[in-house]
């Protein structure tokens, strides 16, 4: 064999040892455990054959003469460069099938390096997370690892969008990295999030809990708020990953991309000039407003599961990627608190950073009232969408529907906080709160002195609700911009949109503002 033949084979073997990660064994548990390797999931997330593969002749460093022989090319985690509809990301896919997954030094720095890659051109960073967590042979190299992570993340947060799966365990401080990212996807079954696992948990708080209802898919999606989605399957969350994407810039200094434009935008639906009942108290889906108003009715519901609420997610309005935020009237009557308003908060700020118009669809009664509310903070907690609100410089489009109740229409992506496009339905009730409850405060006295009370109370709540319980004399001082027919909403809000696309609005120059956290 001539010398550059050998060269050749080298590099083969090489490459050959790395595809094969911790071996066939391990590569059978894994799908044993209803798993996919490293390499078969970036196969399943990007365009055919796009990968470009870096670092994967990296071998740990490890200084245990133990582990001398196992240094597999690649180490634990599989990084590099594809595309996703055409479009340029970055990858890392941990390889549970070396050490479990766990991250070394040379396994951090090779994360490190497409997380800067990313930065440096402007390009999403995903990762695919299965990991049994810092190295323990490693120490604290792989703890600093970690520390490297978490600092890009925080330094690419709001420049690319990062986007983190969970396939298997993530626990420990490692959490925190997808904790930081801009979307956290779990599978349900196979992924698991906790900062201490079950043991920690009995030996500490004498609690009996299993990984599953600790820090399960399902518990994060419905109960912490810590995932945005919980799929059935990998290839499910992959796709969620692709979905996502669709809808985002490659960075904050571009535009999401535009999708087609087949939906007609001057698309009328009749059924919208029906949907909201005559009695105020009844509730009707808003999830059945969206669909109705949006591209085809296709909406990519974020968090579906928890605070519901409020609805947040993606949509399109004549091709533009829109970020919906909604009450549901049928969840607590749409009222928010703290669960809603940080909810709603994060996906603001989200669209915020990556230049996706805001859409509002309000019928809020107001801030939950309680003394569980008061106690757990929903004076910081509400602020926070406030907060959100009023800082966003992204063009913002308000539909209230029904309700638009006290502090809560303030918040509500109302004019006064630079809402650009601020539409009512004549259904609109536009007041500091609802007939009942202000005619009991007003009229408290004449209610008591009344010779029939009952009669008295419905004469007062009519008499207020045809002064107030309305639009008029929120667009008498053009506090909204129109009163619509329901049935025109899509036309008119892509209109709106439209007219703001080349928007430009900015906030006084500072280090960072302080938002209540
Ligand atoms: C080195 C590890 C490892 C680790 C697993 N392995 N975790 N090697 N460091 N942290 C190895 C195992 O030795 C095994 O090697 C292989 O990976 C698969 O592990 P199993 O235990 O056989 O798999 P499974 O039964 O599926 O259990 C997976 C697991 C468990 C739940 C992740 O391995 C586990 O509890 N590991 C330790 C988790 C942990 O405590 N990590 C540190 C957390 S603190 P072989 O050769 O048999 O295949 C932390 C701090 C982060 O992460 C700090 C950030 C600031």
């Amino acid at each position: 064999m001539s010398t550059s033949e050998e060269r050749l084979r080298r590099l083969s073997d090489l490459r050959e040892r790395s595809h094969q990660g911790g071996g066939a064994e391990r590569i059978d548990k894994q799908h044993a455990a209803g798993k996919l390797t490293a390499r078969e999931r970036l196969d399943l997330l990007l365009d055919a054959n796009s990968l470009i593969e870096l670092d994967g002749l990296v071998t740990h460093r490890s200084p245990d003469p133990g582990l001398a022989d196992q240094r597999i090319p690649g180490d634990g985690v599989v990084t590099g460069h594809g595309t996703i509809d055409g479009r340029l990301v970055f990858v890392f896919s941990q390889d549970f099938t070396v050490f479990g997954g766990s991250l070394s030094e040379a396994y951090a720095e090779k994360i490190c390096k497409v997380m800067d890659l990313a930065m440096k051109v402007g390009a999403p960073l995903i990762g695919l997370n299965d990991s049994g967590g810092a190295r323990i042979q490693e120490g604290v190299a792989s703890l600093g690892g970690y520390a490297d992570i978490f600092l890009r993340n925080v330094l690419a947060s709001g420049v690319i969008p990062q986007l983190s799966v969970i396939m298997g365990p993530c626990a420990g401080g490692a959490v925190y990295s997808p904790a930081m990212t801009d979307f956290t996807v779990m599978v349900e079954g196979t992924s698991a999030m906790f900062v201490t696992g079950p043991n920690v948990v009995r030996a500490v708080t004498h609690e009996e809990v299993d990984a599953e209802f600790l820090g399960g898919a399902q518990t994060h999606a419905t109960r912490s708020g810590v995932a945005h989605l919980a799929v059935p399957d990998e290839a499910a969350a992959l796709d969620a990953v692709r979905e996502i994407l669709a809808h985002l810039p490659s960075n904050n200094l571009a535009d999401p991309p535009i999708g087609d434009m087949e939906d007609p935008v001057d698309r009328a639906d009749a059924a919208l000039d029906s949907i909201v009942p005559d009695d105020p108290s009844r509730p009707y889906d808003m999830h059945e407003v969206i669909r109705r108003v949006v591209d085809k009715g296709a909406f990519l519901e974020i968090q579906p599961g928890w605070a519901q609420n409020i609805i947040v997610g993606f949509a399109r309005l004549g091709g533009r990627s829109i970020g919906v935020v909604a009450q549901q009237p049928m969840v607590l009557a749409g009222a928010l608190d703290s669960d809603a308003s940080v909810k709603a908060a994060r996906f603001v700020r989200t669209c915020d950073c990556f230049n996706v118009p805001l859409v509002t669809f309000v019928d809020v009664p107001g801030f939950m009232p309680g003394v569980a509310q008061e106690h757990g903070g929903i004076i910081r907690h509400g602020a926070k969408l406030l907060y959100a609100y009023c800082e966003a410089t992204v063009p913002k489009l308000t539909v209230i529907t029904r309700k638009a109740y006290g502090g809560a229409y303030d918040v509500m992506s109302s004019k006064h906080i630079r809402g650009d496009l601020n539409l009512a339905w004549p259904t609109a009730e536009i007041a500091v709160m609802g007939a009942d409850g202000a005619v009991s405060i007003i009229f408290r006295d004449a209610l008591a002195a009344a010779s029939d009370p009952v009669l008295e109370r419905a004469r007062l709540v009519k008499e207020y609700e045809d002064a107030f319980a309305n639009p008029y004399a929120a667009a008498a001082r053009g506090y909204v911009d129109d009163v619509i027919t329901p049935s025109d909403t899509r036309r008119r809000l892509i209109r709106g949109l439209t007219m703001l696309a080349d928007k430009k609005d900015s906030n006084p120059p500072k280090k960072h503002g302080n938002i209540p956290l």
